[in-house]
C-alpha cells in the first residue's frame, strides 16, 4: 500500500490500479487477485464477466466503498488506498456512482433528487429540498438535468417517472457532484433495450464531449463494444481480457462466459 497519498496530477491517469487483490472473510480463494490497469482521462471503460466474478466487488474497491488485501488505486495520481474519514469522503466526492438502481427518493421532486448530488462535497441543508436550495444551486441542478435531456421534467415527481428517465434523474444526480469519473454498475439492467441504449448514449455523450472518465459494468456484450472505448473481463479471478473495443467483437466477448 502506498505510505503516504499523493497530489493529483492531469498527466496521471484518472483511475490506476494496481496489484489489487480482494479476498473476503471467511473464503477460502480471493475473487479475484493482481489487478492491474489504468484508465486515461474521457476513456470509457467496459467491464465484463460472467456473475460473480467480482465486477461489482472491483468498483466498489475502486471508490474504496470496501477495502482490497493489497494494491493501490490512484485518481489523477493520488492515492486514494489509505485515505480515511474527510480526506476519503473528498476522494469519493471525485466519482459519481451509479448503480442498477437509481436509489431516487420517490415522494420528492425530480430537482430535490438532484440537488441531493451536491450533498457529496458538503452535507448543507439547503440541498435537501428544493424550496430551500438558492438560486445557484437550483440553476446547477438545471443545468444537470439538461445534459441528460430532462430538464422539463424538474417540477414532476420522480415515483411518476419510467425506469429510463429515473436512471437518467440518477446520472443528474450524480453529474450535481461534479465528478471527474462516473462508476456504473449494471445501470441499464433493468430498462428496457430502447431505454438502455439511450441511457447508456447520455454516459457516452458526456465521456465524449465532457471529458468524464466512464467506468461501467455490464452484461450487454453488445453495449461493451459500442458504448466502449476498451473492454476489460474478468474470469477465474484474473484480468483476463483487456482489448480496445474496436479490436473485439460480440463473438469473442462470449467465451468470457465459459
Ligand atoms: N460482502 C460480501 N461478503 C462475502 N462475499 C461476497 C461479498 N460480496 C460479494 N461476495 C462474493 O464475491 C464474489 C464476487 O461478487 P460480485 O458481486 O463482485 O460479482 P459480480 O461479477 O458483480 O457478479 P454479478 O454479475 O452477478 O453482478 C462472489 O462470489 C460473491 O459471492
Ligand atoms: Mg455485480
Amino acid at each position: 500500500m502506498c505510505a503516504t497519498p499523493t497530489a493529483s496530477s492531469d498527466e496521471a491517469p484518472a483511475l490506476k490500479v494496481q496489484g489489487l487483490s480482494k479476498r473476503f472473510n471467511g473464503a477460502a480463494s480471493p475473487v479475484w487477485s493482481d489487478i492491474s490497469f489504468e484508465v486515461p482521462h474521457g476513456q470509457r471503460l467496459a467491464i465484463i464477466g460472467g456473475n460473480g466474478a467480482g465486477k461489482s466487488t472491483l468498483l466498489r474497491c475502486c471508490m474504496r466503498l470496501i477495502d482490497a488485501e493489497e494494491g493501490d488505486i490512484h485518481f489523477s495520481g493520488c492515492c486514494v488506498s489509505t485515505l480515511k474519514g474527510r480526506a476519503l469522503s473528498k476522494a469519493r466526492s471525485r466519482v459519481g456512482f451509479v448503480f442498477q438502481k437509481h436509489n431516487l427518493v420517490p415522494r420528492l421532486s425530480v430537482l430535490t433528487n438532484v440537488l441531493h448530488g451536491g450533498m457529496a462535497h458538503c452535507n448543507n441543508p439547503q440541498l435537501w429540498y428544493q424550496g430551500w436550495a438558492s438560486q445557484r444551486q437550483r440553476e446547477d441542478a438545471l443545468a444537470c438535468l439538461d445534459q441528460v435531456g430532462l430538464a422539463h421534467l424538474a417540477r414532476q415527481r420522480t415515483d411518476e417517472l419510467s425506469g429510463g428517465q429515473s436512471q437518467r434523474v440518477a446520472i443528474a444526480r450524480a453529474l450535481m457532484q461534479q465528478p471527474e469519473m462516473i462508476f456504473a454498475d449494471e445501470p441499464v439492467a433493468s430498462l428496457d433495450p430502447q431505454a438502455g441504449e439511450d441511457v447508456m448514449q447520455v454516459f457516452s455523450d458526456l465521456a465524449q464531449h465532457k471529458g468524464l472518465t466512464f467506468v461501467f459494468v455490464t452484461h450487454h456484450l453488445e453495449h461493451a463494444v459500442h458504448y466502449a472505448d476498451r473492454v476489460i473481463g474478468l474470469q477465474a479471478g484474473k484480468l483476463a481480457l483487456d482489448e480496445p473495443a474496436s479490436a473485439l467483437d460480440v463473438q469473442q466477448l462470449r467465451s468470457m462466459y465459459g
